[in-house]
């Protein structure tokens, strides 16, 4: 190791003043408290300079007056251009037209980083277009609100985990590199696996049928894939699926989890982020009915609602009975309801080739759909598996799958088979509902779509 690295530099002698982070600045009022972070803004009137500081907690307004802090203090926050790190030190003010409720007498400040005048930071407080803040994603996560939804985004991820651990559930993680499609073969990401192909997995599923016939009741929780051609505003190519498999579980009982797990995140949410949906704007009345029970529908049911829907006219394209629903008639059926619904007992037809076929029908699937209200549309895709052996290998002759990659899930039919069901929840789908976004984009820290993979 070099002299130079090895030492050490000379502290700043300053007073003992607590480190603090800008969300718990309501603990220190009336007290020195220094904060390490970024200049988010500065308004300067002539001897009053007003910077806002962010620390990724939060933000929170400083006053400097010329003469109520050292000349070098003044001067150095003086012209500060946006972006620039700093440590600053000041007295915790209570007041109530801050929006966080506090400011900050600055009293000193060390500026780690100026960002130079010539190479100002990017995206300035004024309105950008969306595609140069996705050029901009590393940048962009910085604002207050793409932060908020970031935090958001966390905690759903914290609470969709909580559940299932606090419930029984045994993680097991699936591998994302896989021989066979889960999904249906169209949105397969193909990799070149030493020679051989291979893909990116679409969902554990298939994986986590195994564990749950091995621990009961399992979960997972990881990126999944999608060759999505689509370009709306529900899909991305990359996104993070939590699914819950479970051992003699039926589609009652599954049913009845998804609503019970759906109310805990969203609960969860109100709870523990207020603040972030304070900063996103989001009307919160909506999120505080969200309780079980949650609504049943058939599917016929619901294809008659669509149908009715259009005669009258409220629904632009007709709804053809026995397709899957579009987005547009998912949009309009979860708008007549103020919960999630939950739509069950899809054509067998339009679904997956692992759904158990409804014993009373078989044309119809022991699947169910979770729709997610305001427009929001399916967030919970899930169902009863197929259990009997001979029925299982038929459906994957049937859609053309290739056999043999799929004999090691035959075997969980061969050996032991019983009836069970699993789930699988968009994480980025529920981050969206749940900030009321209009977009996927903004609910993941980098979005991978059609036609986006930078930064
Ligand atoms: O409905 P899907 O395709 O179901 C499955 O993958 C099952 N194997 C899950 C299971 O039963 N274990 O996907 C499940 C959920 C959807 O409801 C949606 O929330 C999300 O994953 N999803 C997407 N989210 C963002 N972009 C995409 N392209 C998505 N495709 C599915
Ligand atoms: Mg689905």
């Amino acid at each position: 190791m070099s002299e130079e690295t090895a030492s050490v530099p000379a502290e700043t002698p300053r007073a003992a003043v607590p480190v603090a982070t800008i969300a718990t600045l309501g603990q220190h009022e009336g007290q020195s408290v220094t904060i390490k972070g970024w200049l988010y803004n500065l308004r300067e009137s002539g001897k009053l300079l007003f910077p806002i500081f962010r620390d990724g907690t939060g933000t929170v307004q400083g006053v400097a007056h010329v003469k109520g802090v050292a000349a070098p203090v003044f001067e150095a926050l003086k012209g500060l251009t946006q972006e620039s790190s700093v440590i600053v030190t000041g007295k915790v003010r209570a007041d109530k037209r801050a929006p966080g409720g506090y400011e900050l007498d600055v009293e000193d400040i060390e500026v780690i980083q100026r960002v130079p005048e010539s190479d100002p930071y990017p995206i300035s407080l004024k309105e950008h277009g969306v595609d140069f803040l996705m050029e901009h994603r590393h940048l962009w996560v910085r604002s207050p609100r793409q932060s908020a939804i970031l935090r958001i985004r966390a905690e759903i991820m914290r609470a969709a985990a909580e559940y299932f651990d606090d419930h029984g559930f045994i993680r097991t993680d699936p591998p994302i590199l896989t021989p066979a499609a889960c999904e249906g073969t169209s949105t397969l990401f193909p990799v070149d696996y030493f020679g051989d192909p291979a893909f990116l997995t679409q969902s554990g599923q298939l994986y986590i049928e195994s564990t749950a016939l091995a621990l009961g009741k399992v979960y997972s929780f990881g990126p999944t894939f999608r060759a999505e051609k689509s370009k709306t505003r529900r899909h991305l190519t990359e996104f993070w699926m939590v699914e819950p498999e479970v051992a003699f579980c039926d589609l009652d009982g599954l049913m009845e989890l998804a609503e019970n797990y759906i109310s805990h995140i969203v609960q969860s949410v109100l709870k523990n982020r207020a603040s972030e949906l304070a900063v996103i704007g989001r009307d919160v009345k909506k999120l505080e009915s969200i309780l079980p029970p949650f609504p049943r529908l058939r599917y016929d049911e619901a294809a008659r609602m669509l149908q009715q829907a259009h005669a009258d006219g409220h629904l632009e394209n007709a709804f053809e009975y026995g397709n899957d629903f579009g987005s547009p008639d998912e949009t309009w059926l979860t708008q007549q309801f103020d919960k999630p619904i939950m739509v069950h007992r899809y054509p067998a037809a339009v679904k997956a080739f692992y759904m158990e076929p409804d014993p009373k029908d078989p044309t119809f699937a022991l699947c169910l759909d979770v729709l997610a209200p305001e427009g929001y549309g399916e967030v919970i895709g899930g169902s009863q598996r197929v259990s009997s052996y001979d029925l299982l290998n038929s459906r994957i002759e049937e859609h053309g799958l290739p056999k043999e990659a799929f004999q090691w899930y035959l075997d969980l039919r061969r050996y032991g088979s019983v009836p069970h069901a699993g789930f699988g929840m968009g994480i980025e789908r529920v981050v969206a509902w749940v900030c009321g976004l209009d977009h996927v984009r903004e609910t993941i820290p980098f979005a991978r779509t059609l036609h986006r993979i930078y930064p």
